[in-house]
């Protein structure tokens, strides 16, 4: 059977201060009526019936996703015991998964990105289903680039699959997660490289298999769990062996690793509203390049983007910043170092 997979674990860092350890960012609403979370929920539930749709996630957000999720089944929620990363979260959920049905096939999802289109979202996931069913394969979503972004992954495209796969599919050659901005430019250029938009379709049983080649010690974990599910010890043996667990990403995990990757290129509007500078494509620019949110004030600055709650924000010839403004903190930050925003919190023990 299809199963859909939320992954709703992480803790948004990119967009702090408003996205906050407590309340990360696939909980707030950047750019509409619904949070996040409850896009991603209300979309997939388009093709998922609700039964079949799980959240992996930990305890500090448990209550606001019952909260903001009230038509997800209880026992759908997926509980880990702390943050270990995606490939330790997609692993830990195949299990349990499999435990359920051993033919089951996920459509891995993140929790915090923007997608328009839906019809069109629907019905490239129904094809790359019919593939993952039936073939060896791990597919991810591409995505056509548009700028040299550093926070994503890219796919290089190799050749189109002949044969009866319903949908334009293409082995991917190489898979480099997160370069850095040359190699992203160059990329770029190049002209054959897709972004990795994160969504992922496989089945559970597979990628294990991925997992024993790639992520042994992971494996081995994940063997554990298994063997401990149902039993009295069933909460120990998980917590003990995500201690043990050396955290990582999917990405970095498993498909910068595999020969078995394939990729469908997607013709629905997606964007991970990942960081600051993201906004920038959705709020509208008042004559001096600013784009505000709240009360903002200013001479002669230029292309800032401001985001106030309650207190007016006045800026006296100031260009490119990012200022963000909440209850506890005030960030002040240059366009260009969005992406530092990261590092500074691995600094910050407090305020995150
Ligand atoms: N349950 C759980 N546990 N969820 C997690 C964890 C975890 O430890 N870590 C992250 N997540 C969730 C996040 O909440 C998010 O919904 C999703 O997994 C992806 O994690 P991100 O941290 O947002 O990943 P990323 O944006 O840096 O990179 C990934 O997505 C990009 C596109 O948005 C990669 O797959 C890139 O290759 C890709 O381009
Ligand atoms: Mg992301």
């Amino acid at each position: 059977m299809n199963y859909a997979l939320i992954m709703c674990g992480g803790s948004g860092s990119r967009f702090w201060p408003k996205s906050r350890k407590a309340y990360p960012k696939q909980f707030l609403k950047p750019l509409g009526p619904h949070t996040m979370i409850q896009s991603t929920f209300s979309r997939i539930s388009n093709l998922i019936p609700v039964e079949n749709i799980y959240v992996v996630t930990n305890n500090n957000y448990v209550d606001i996703i019952r909260q903001q999720l009230p038509d997800l089944i209880e026992d759908n929620i997926i509980l880990e015991p702390m943050q270990k990363e995606t490939a330790t979260c997609i692993g830990y959920s195949a299990v349990k998964l499999l435990k359920k049905d051993p033919e089951a096939v996920m459509i891995v999802l993140p929790s915090d990105h923007h997608i328009e289109d839906e019809k069109e979202f629907i019905s490239t996931l129904q094809q790359a289903l019919l593939i993952a069913e039936n073939n060896k394969a791990l597919i991810t979503i591409g995505v056509k680039p548009t700028r040299p972004e550093t926070a994503y992954g890219y796919i290089q495209v190799g050749k189109k699959i002949d044969g009866h796969w319903p949908i334009d599919t293409h082995k991917v050659k190489r898979f480099t997660e997160k370069p850095n901005k040359e190699k992203a430019i160059e990329f770029i250029k190049d002209g054959r490289y897709l972004w990795n938009s994160g969504i992922f379709i496989w089945k559970a049983s597979y990628l294990l298999k991925q997992y024993k080649k790639h992520l042994p010690d992971m494996y081995e974990s994940m063997k554990r769990i298994r063997d401990g599910l149902g039993t009295d010890e069933e909460e120990s043996i998980i917590e003990g062996e995500y201690r043990k667990i050396e955290g990582i990403s999917i990405d970095y995990g498993v498909l910068e690793k595999s020969k078995d990757v394939y990729v469908i290129k997607c013709n629905f509007k997606w964007d991970d509203i990942g960081n600051w500078t993201a906004m920038e494509r959705y709020m509208e620019k008042d004559e001096w390049g600013n784009q505000v949110k709240g009360k903002f004030i200013h001479m002669d600055s230029r292309d800032c983007i401001i985001c106030g709650e309650n207190r007016l924000i006045a800026a006296i010839g100031v260009n490119d910043l990012i200022v963000v403004d909440t209850e506890d903190v005030l960030l002040l930050c240059r366009r260009e170092r969005d992406q530092d925003i990261k590092e500074l919190l691995n600094r910050l023990s407090e305020h995150v």
